[in-house]
């Protein structure tokens, strides 16, 4: 709370009263990885870390931005491709491709949502400023052109991503995950308690740029795989219709990158099964298969991700972890039994340390609100 107050009295200082606060938190993703932009399911949580963001409309025609956990002002008329200013003049670019009145805005923006994590830093920060803006010029969008502004933002700012980091910031909600089918968007809440257990998210501490990895490659390869396959087979209208059948039509490394996702989206309807059932233990065991597809089968792990889940593997309280989100770094999130976290952890972060001269960090995770518009 300090924080946000903290972040408040600066914005307030500098640019005088808001026209509105918001809250955009960051995402986890229990299971369905890089099956979003292939049509797939998704089955990820808003959690408690979020950006906050002050905004008021400026008087100039430019957009100055005040990152506070930096203390780095930037500030842009037009486009601005730098700094953390692209995703705001990106946005704004996206209301404008929309025909939707934007001007030009003050904000600061901070919290204790970590940066280059995996937790989707960038999209709680491209989804509080569309939430603003929305606000301030009352457009009354509704989530999903939100999210679609949002999401167009992004991939002008270079990643050829999905929608689910979008989508569950903009819809998370307590107590719930959320299991999205990207074939046309629509959206359950699974009920999400562990009992005893608890999510937990593990930082490798390797900051990830999805712009600059293999994200976009994998994207494109995919795109390539489902159209070689409806070349041959005319009943193939969309990732959803390839089945195992259909690798045999594929080289490699197609044929895996495939094979990870056609098995990856059975996973997710497996997992949904154990939350209902109350099965930690079926849940764990298929968090760890959906691990060992993405290091083997799609190749985007990375040697500090899988020193962490193979560390885990051995642990009596751990029930199962993964790499989430694009991956190349970012955070590993594991099933632990709630009482046992620290117990468990504390001795990987000197292993770690040992191993890759870095820093773990590590925190718990639930389901919470999504995005909203708060006081202070
Ligand atoms: C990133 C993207 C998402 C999704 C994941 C991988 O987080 O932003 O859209 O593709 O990677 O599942």
């Amino acid at each position: 709370m300090k924080l946000i107050t903290d972040i408040a009295q600066h914005h307030r200082r500098t640019y005088g009263p808001e026209d509105v606060m918001i809250k955009s938190p960051g995402r986890a993703n229990i299971i369905g990885e890089h099956t979003d932009y292939n049509d797939g399911f998704v089955l990820p949580f808003a959690i408690d870390k979020a950006i906050y963001m002050l905004v008021n409309k400026s008087k100039t025609n430019s957009s100055e931005i005040h990152a506070y956990n930096i203390n780095q002002t930037e500030s842009f008329t037009d486009k601005n491709e730098t700094s953390f200013c692209r995703y705001f003049s990106a946005v704004i670019q996206s209301f404008k491709n929309r025909s939707l009145s934007v001007s030009s805005y003050n904000v600061t923006f901070g919290g204790d949502l970590p940066i280059g994590a995996g937790v989707s830093s960038s999209s709680a920060i491209s989804c509080g400023f569309v939430a603003a803006i929305n606000d301030i010029e009352a457009h009354d969008l509704s989530k999903i052109e939100m999210l679609e502004i949002a999401v167009e933002a992004e991939r002008g700012v270079g990643v050829e991503g999905g929608i689910m980091d979008q989508f569950s910031i903009i819809n998370g909600k307590s107590a719930f995950a959320l299991c999205l089918d990207c074939r046309d968007n629509s959206w359950s809440e699974i009920p999400c308690k562990l009992g005893n257990y608890t999510f937990c998210l593990i930082n490798t501490g390797v900051e990830h740029n999805l712009a600059e990895t293999e994200y976009n490659t994998r994207a494109r390869t995919c795109a390539e795989a489902l159209r070689m396959i409806m070349d041959r087979d005319g009943e193939v209208s969309g990732f959803r219709d390839i089945s195992f059948n259909h690798l045999s039509y594929l080289e490699l490394p197609h044929r895996n990158r495939v094979e990870h996702v056609i098995t990856e989206n059975q996973r997710v309807m497996e997992a949904i099964q154990a939350l209902e059932t109350d099965d930690i233990i079926a849940l764990g065991e298929i968090l760890s298969a959906s691990h060992v597809s993405l290091r083997d089968k799609y190749e985007v792990s990375c040697p500090e991700s899988d020193y962490i889940v193979d560390y885990l593997t051995g642990q009596e309280y751990a029930m199962g972890s993964r790499m989430m989100g694009g991956g190349f770094g970012g955070s590993v999130i594991a099933i632990i039994k709630t009482e046992q976290l620290d117990k468990t952890i504390e001795p990987l972060t000197e292993l770690y340390k040992q191993r890759f001269e870095k820093e773990i960090h590590y925190f718990p995770v639930s389901p919470e609100q999504g995005l909203t518009v708060i006081t202070v």
